[in-house]
């Protein structure tokens, strides 16, 4: 373990320390109580001290709330926090609850969490305190919203600031399923490009062709807009017509009966809740066309993988193009990755450097109006304010 005695602040109270050499890699908490490292941050061997920055979160010790950061995030991003609680932070690639944030659920006020940690009951009974829950992410079934709601407590999300990267990285994957990106680039990297193959590597056609909308809601219509520059017909199913959409795109409405069986591109936009898990089942599948591409960068549970790997492996359907699976991640074996016509990326949908700093942004918005007794901004549960 290396020393960091030479950047410890050593006056009272909680600083982050954060090494960025490139990025921040990994950051950990300090408190007065000595040089107390949570987090694995000097078992980085190559680390100096100079490498190290120390953020101060309370200077001003007027003893602000405590809040659980379940990742590492950069510090510019939650830069909007400092001096206003005391936060403590879970490494960048967490899974689950880090251990150094499970001791201190009894009295974290707040918490900052992203879709992969799963707030439910259990947990939230063991956090007293808590009276801001801010989920840096659009969706939110990652949280019991209904028991946060029953205590009273705001949950906040980071709606419509990722449609347009979402949008963008449905298309991307689309298209890439479609032309048959995935096949032929390892293929030419493999030496299987001896010449221009006539019927080599032939892929979809767009125009003409119909891509249906599962959810016509900000990020569906974003993607239909960009569909339309294709020259693909827009179908599309949701719990009620959608006029504007119809009006500007000409989009038809169908049912989902309908949309599985005509379309030729399905691309799933609606959020995960009890009634969609599970929607492309077997069944489903079996009904859609032997030549249709399905598109998942909604939620991975919407999906039944087992199904889904049965249809790809047996042609009732052409191909798959999923940024998000059940479960994520899908283990390194899994017979998905194993199928030419089936595309994964991770959960990238939001990936821009611009959209995921504004859903900090936006999640540090929610955090502290929460801790502060104001109105969430962009708040999914405003019942809590009846
Ligand atoms: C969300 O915010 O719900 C997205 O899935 C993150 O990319």
């Amino acid at each position: 373990m290396k020393s960091v005695a030479s950047v410890y602040p050593r006056s009272s109270g909680v600083y982050r320390i954060t090494a960025t050499p490139k990025e921040p890699i990994n950051t950990g908490t300090t408190t007065d109580q000595g040089l107390k490292i949570v987090g694995n941050l000097i078992a980085q061997t190559s680390l100096t001290n100079s490498d190290l920055s120390v953020f101060p979160m309370n200077p001003n010790p007027s003893n602000p709330p405590l809040v659980l950061i379940t990742h590492t995030l950069p510090d510019d991003w939650i830069a909007s926090l400092q001096g206003k609680v005391r936060a403590v932070t879970g490494p960048l690639d967490a899974t689950g609850l880090a251990p150094e944030l499970e001791v201190h659920l009894a009295e974290a006020e707040g918490l900052f969490c992203l879709l992969t940690i799963p707030v439910r009951a259990e947990l939230l009974q063991r956090m007293p305190r808590l009276r801001a829950v801010s989920n840096m992410a659009a969706g939110v079934d990652n949280i019991d919203v209904a028991a946060c709601t029953e205590r009273g407590i705001p949950v906040g999300n980071t709606p419509d600031v990722l449609t347009d990267a979402t949008a963008d990285l449905t298309m991307a994957i689309l298209l890439s399923a479609a032309r048959r990106l995935p096949e032929s680039a390892q293929d030419a990297r493999a030496g299987q490009w001896r010449t221009w193959s006539p019927t080599g590597w032939l892929g979809a056609d767009l125009r003409g062709a119909t891509l249906g909308i599962v959810g016509m809601g900000k990020i569906g219509r974003a993607v239909a807009e960009r569909a339309h520059g294709f020259g693909l017909r827009i179908a599309y199913t949701d719990t009620s017509p959608r006029p504007d959409v119809e009006a500007a795109l000409g989009a038809k409405f169908l049912s989902f009966a309908e949309l599985i069986r005509q379309c030729d591109f399905v691309s799933l936009h609606c959020p995960l809740t009890p009634a969609t898990r599970g929607l492309i089942n077997e069944s489903a599948l079996r009904k859609m066309k032997p030549t249709a591409i399905l598109v998942n960068a909604a939620r991975g549970p919407i999906v039944d993988t087992a199904a889904l790997a049965r249809a790809l492996a047996e042609g009732w359907i052409a191909a798959a193009a999923l940024d998000v699976t059940d479960p994520e991640p899908l283990p390194p074996d899994h017979p998905l990755y194993l199928l030419p016509n089936c595309l994964i990326v991770p959960h990238i949908g939001s990936a821009t450097h611009g959209t995921r700093r504004r859903m900090a942004e936006m999640a540090c918005e929610n955090l502290l109006a929460g801790l502060e007794g104001r109105r969430l901004p962009y708040c999914v549960n405003p019942e809590v304010y009846k």
